[in-house]
């Protein structure tokens, strides 16, 4: 165990949790402080999701304004019950063939259940995690367990305790460490409030999946413009940002290549720091640029990217970068949440080359 000025950091192995471990951190919730734990998609800074003091403090550890509502991370079937007012037959089909796992379903709030979980709103969001360590600490809580992800407003989400240490040191209790986390992107969430079922993010699970069970379910267009109305507050671009300007070029991969090279060599020749995100059979024709490379994986291999896409975004920032440069990455399955996450890290900047089919 070491000890931080406030932050206890417990070490768990990730497939079989650390029974002290896990029972010190479940006595941290259930007194109403916050936990840091790994979850599958990325780690959530966790605290009792039916204490509405808890979960002020969450707001103020991740320095979230109030607007952005908040997951509750549930262990067991029965606990959806307690949470939503009404739970519809979509709700029932999806949880039945994709919980546990990388799905938060929007459903109408229960009256008991604190409104600052949704900022005011009538809704509320449930997930249940795979994860064996998120789904140990929530049993052993013994309450549901709200949890954004594990990053202050504004950062790349954390999928290692280090990124959580990073942003959260001294303003949480306990960070478990369970390794990195296995998807690196966040749930997928699906609105279940309206008559028909809405994509709000794209995320670990993927349309095609969710297609299989609900033919009718669409995806909300989502890069909307500041002020306009949303229902899923937390999607206005201004998310998931390094700290370094990112801008994406998006067309031929040759283009692309050459795009990326030349303005690399304009900024540095400008004593600009430059970082480039590059996927692996592009690396090596940046290493003679002098800027700082970070191969995500192979192209079009999804879930290797995912994994590593917001470490690498922290790698640069930690490195000092002034500027990222990086493909628009995208595709089908988790694609689509790569190209969702590098999209709104970069607030829109894409600059679009000579597209064959354009
Ligand atoms: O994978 C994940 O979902 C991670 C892990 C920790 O479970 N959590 C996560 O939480 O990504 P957060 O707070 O970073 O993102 C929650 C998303 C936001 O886009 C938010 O707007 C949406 O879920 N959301 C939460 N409650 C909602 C509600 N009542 N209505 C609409 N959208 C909601
Ligand atoms: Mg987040």
């Amino acid at each position: 165990m070491d000890y931080h000025a406030k932050t206890i950091i417990l070490h768990t192995d990730s497939a079989v949790p650390d029974p002290a471990a896990i029972a010190q951190a479940a006595q941290v919730i259930r007194n109403g402080g916050l936990v840091a734990f790994p979850t599958e998609t990325v780690y959530g800074l966790g605290a009792d999701a039916l204490n509405a003091a808890a979960l002020d403090r969450i707001y103020a550890a991740k320095r979230r304004p109030a607007s952005d509502p908040l997951i509750a991370h549930i262990a067991q079937a029965e606990q959806l019950a307690q949470l939503a007012a009404e739970v519809p037959y979509a709700a029932q089909r999806l949880a039945a063939a994709f919980w546990p796992g990388p799905l938060t379903l929007v459903l109408k709030r229960a009256p008991h259940v604190p409104a600052n979980i949704a900022t005011g709103m009538d809704t509320i969001a449930v997930r249940m995690p795979i994860h064996p360590v998120a789904r140990a600490l929530i049993e052993a809580a013994g309450t549901p367990i709200a949890a954004p992800s594990a990053n202050t407003f504004t950062r790349p989400s954390a999928t290692t305790a280090a990124h959580v240490l990073e942003d959260l040191y001294g303003r949480v209790d306990v960070i478990i460490d369970g390794g990195p986390a296995p998807l690196g992107v966040e749930s997928t969430v699906i609105d279940l409030t309206g008559v028909h079922p809405v994509v709000l993010r794209p995320g670990g699970l993927v349309m095609e999946d969710l297609l299989r069970v609900l033919p009718d379910i669409t995806a909300q267009q989502r890069f909307l413009a500041e002020g306009e109305a949303t229902s899923s507050p937390g999607q206005l671009t201004k998310h998931y940002s390094p700290r370094a300007r990112l801008m994406l070029y998006d067309g031929d991969a040759d283009a692309v290549r050459a795009a990326i090279s030349d303005t690399a060599q304009r900024y540095l020749a400008n004593g600009r720091r430059v970082g480039v995100l590059a996927v692996e059979e592009d690396a090596q024709h940046y290493t003679r640029l002098g800027a700082r490379i970070i191969a995500l994986g192979a192209r079009g291999d999804s879930p290797a990217i995912a994994r590593v896409l917001f470490g690498a975004m922290r790698a640069l920032d930690a490195q000092g970068v002034d500027i990222i440069l990086a493909p628009l990455l995208g595709g089908d399955g988790l694609g689509e949440a790569i190209r969702d996450r590098l999209l709104r890290a970069a607030e829109g900047r894409v600059y679009t080359l000579g597209k064959h089919d354009a």
